[in-house]
């Protein structure tokens, strides 16, 4: 008798731990990628293949976000795309005619890297008709998503981390059981391309409690602060009803950071968290090259190349 009031107490215990103080589930294995853009900051390269699958050294930088989300535990992966977009879903689905012919050249194990991350994840995708911003693209998928947290990854932001970006958050999310969300210090002239956060308290060294947020300051002295938006989100589902309460900007789009800030404006903690490593914005082509030239330089197979490219191009 005692021992089952014991099993039924940690039972409790344990369901508690999964949910925060309003009963929404902390599970997290679901996570949003938003990659229905023109990618006009890419274009003429854009006009017929998606930016989301422009190469990070031999994988489409789409590759890596879903990797870094898998292994954070988001094995559920929701991109909002549009119609122009099919070579993602073609990219994320097996191609047995491609599988035969590698194996009649006895490359068989060629696909064994993407084939195994496809059989990892659920992979949905739902349909964004109109580029109506950021927040929009996310209530596209918004009946998939439960009573439940649920992380966002935005493909054009990329980390260098052994442990997951997003897994990262996540824990932090469950710790305290909020919305968080990434932030990274940029120089002064690159503030304006970003949400800029302005900090209500500190936690710690690595964690602030954010009050609002400027979305792309037109210079510095309109910014908060330095600390820019990186595009990592872990969100309750509150977020959607705060995306329907906020106005569209005068351009008509719907603004994630809009959202964020009523969110914290109406009794919801939201965190930023900022990581040690570096973060590439992949999005804008000094950042792709950028995230390119240390892939390479630190990939074993082509380290030693790269490296004597850029004596000869440097010197
Ligand atoms: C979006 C967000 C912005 C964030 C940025 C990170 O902007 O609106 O707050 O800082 O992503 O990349 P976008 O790059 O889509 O213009």
């Amino acid at each position: 008798m005692k021992n089952a009031f014991l099993v039924l107490c940690l039972f409790f215990i344990s369901i508690n731990a999964l949910t925060d103080e309003r009963g929404t589930s902390m599970e997290i294995t679901k996570v949003l990628i938003p990659a229905a853009g023109y990618g006009t900051r890419w274009l003429p390269f854009t006009k017929t293949i998606p930016k989301e699958m422009a190469p990070l050294l031999n994988k489409p930088a789409l590759q890596l976000i879903v990797e870094e989300c898998v292994q954070g535990g988001l094995t559920d992966c929701c991109i909002i795309v549009n119609e122009d977009k099919k070579a993602i879903k073609d990219y994320f689905s097996p191609d047995q005619k491609l599988e035969k012919a590698l194996k009649q050249v006895g490359k068989a194990d060629f696909l064994d890297g993407i084939n195994g991350l496809i059989s990892q994840t659920d992979f949905h995708y739902f349909d964004q008709p109109e580029m109506k911003g950021l927040a929009h693209a996310l209530q596209m998928a918004r009946s998939y998503i439960n009573n439940e947290y649920f992380g966002v990854a935005l493909p054009d932001m990329f980390f260098l981390q052994e442990e997951s970006a997003i897994g990262q958050m996540i824990a932090i999310a469950r710790k305290y059981r909020c919305t968080v969300i990434s932030i990274e210090e940029v120089p002064e002239d690159q503030i304006h391309a970003y949400g800029a956060v302005k900090i209500r308290q500190k936690i710690n060294d690595d964690l602030v409690e954010l009050d609002d947020i400027v979305e792309k300051p037109k210079n510095a002295q309109e910014a908060p602060s330095l600390f820019a938006i990186t595009g990592r989100y872990v969100f309750p589902p509150a977020i959607f009803d705060a995306i329907d309460a906020i106005a569209p900007q005068v351009q008509g789009e719907i603004q994630l950071t809009d959202a964020i800030t009523h969110l914290a404006h109406n009794g919801h903690k939201v965190l930023a968290y900022r990581f040690k490593s570096k973060c590439f914005d992949t999005g804008r082509p000094p950042g792709w090259l950028a995230a390119n030239l240390f892939l390479g330089l630190n990939s074993e197979q082509y380290g030693a190349q790269v490296q004597a490219i850029l004596k000869e191009y440097c010197s």
